[in-house]
């Protein structure tokens, strides 16, 4: 049986990703340090260690478990706190991905697939939708760390063989993801307007993202750890929508009554994303199954009973 790790295994996507392998059969462990992530997302069949990836510690957990594969999602992915906070967003998912890729080299890992960002990585867009060759000018420290992480990947593959694959997801949304931060408009506007509190659009709603069903994330999870080449994949569903248009359609399904309210535009980020996926249809046979309707009232699902708990 082979054996994985999943960093962030107790957040949003990484926990379904970790479910996901325990139902394919492998033997799952999670590291977390639950700065986001929440316990009882983990698996109760999962090996869980919370545990900063920043921390030397990691080592004695990789030396006991010898993983074949590690999936990294353990983050600082708030775009806005990057901007705030460069710094802290650097430590996290640069210094600590580092020290992660040295406890792969160092304890026989075959293969890392990394959590990506197709919405930040290319920056203010020049052709829409985005493919990997795509000019990469990030907008933010996050895109910024994002972009750095995917280098030291083809580092560690060209100086010591690691395999790996970057999966550069679009706007995920979903069962499990957090509406009380700043990341997450999905999310946020399902928590406010189920609650009744007043969901903030920041700018016109003019902007556009690629909404994509965090169930279809995992599928191309699975796909790219049996996918035998190393490389960038574009992780989207090809289609923008505003956040206006995103705003009505959260407001229709939870059936509130709330009018739109802006404010001001926040700095660092993006007018248009949407990221093209012919490429892991290529090589994977990856496309999305789950269109933004049909997603968002699994995700209505989830955060209804969330609310009556
Ligand atoms: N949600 C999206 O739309 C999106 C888009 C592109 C990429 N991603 C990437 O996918 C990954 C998962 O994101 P998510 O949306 O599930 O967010 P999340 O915040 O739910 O997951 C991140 C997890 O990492 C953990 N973590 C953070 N810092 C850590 C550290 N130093 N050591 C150990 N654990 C740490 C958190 O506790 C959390 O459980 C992230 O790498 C993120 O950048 C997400």
């Amino acid at each position: 049986m082979r054996k994985v790790l999943v960093t962030g295994g107790a957040g949003f996507i990484g926990s379904q990703i970790a479910d996901a392998l325990i139902e394919e059969g492998l033997s799952v462990e999670v590291i977390d340090n639950l700065f986001t992530g929440r316990r009882e997302n983990v698996h109760p069949e999962a090996v869980f260690y919370e545990m900063d990836i920043r921390s030397k510690e990691i080592n004695g957990v990789f030396k006991k478990a010898r993983y074949d594969v590690v999936f990294h999602l353990a983050a600082q992915m708030d775009v806005r706190k990057s901007v705030a906070d460069p710094a802290f967003d650097a430590d996290a998912n640069i210094l600590g991905g580092i020290n992660l890729l040295q406890a792969c080299k160092n304890h026989g890992v075959k293969k890392v697939i990394f959590a990506s960002t197709g919405g930040a990585i290319y920056g203010e867009q020049v052709s829409f939708p985005a493919s990997e060759d795509h000019p990469q000018n990030p907008a933010s420290p996050y895109g910024i760390s994002k972009l750095a992480f995917e280098k030291y990947l083809q580092f560690y593959k060209s100086e010591y063989g690691l395999d790996y694959i970057s999966l550069r997801y679009a706007n995920v949304y979903g069962p499990r993801q957090r509406g009380d931060g700043e990341a997450g408009v999905v999310a946020i506007f399902f928590e406010k307007l189920i609650s009744g509190e007043k969901a903030i659009i920041f700018g016109d709603g003019g902007q556009t993202r690629d909404f994509t069903y965090v169930g279809d994330v995992v599928h191309a999870n699975i796909l790219a750890m049996n996918y035998d080449k190393c490389g960038a994949f574009n992780v989207g569903t090809g289609i923008e929508t505003d956040i206006n248009t995103l705003f009505d359609a959260i407001k229709a399904v939870v059936g509130s009554h709330q009018e739109r309210i802006y404010e001001p535009a926040k700095p660092g980020e993006q007018r248009r994303s949407v990221i093209d996926y012919s490429a892991i249809k290529m090589a994977m046979g990856w496309q999305p199954k789950v269109n933004l309707t049909h997603g968002l009232k699994k995700t209505a699902e989830f955060f209804k009973t969330r609310s009556t708990v």
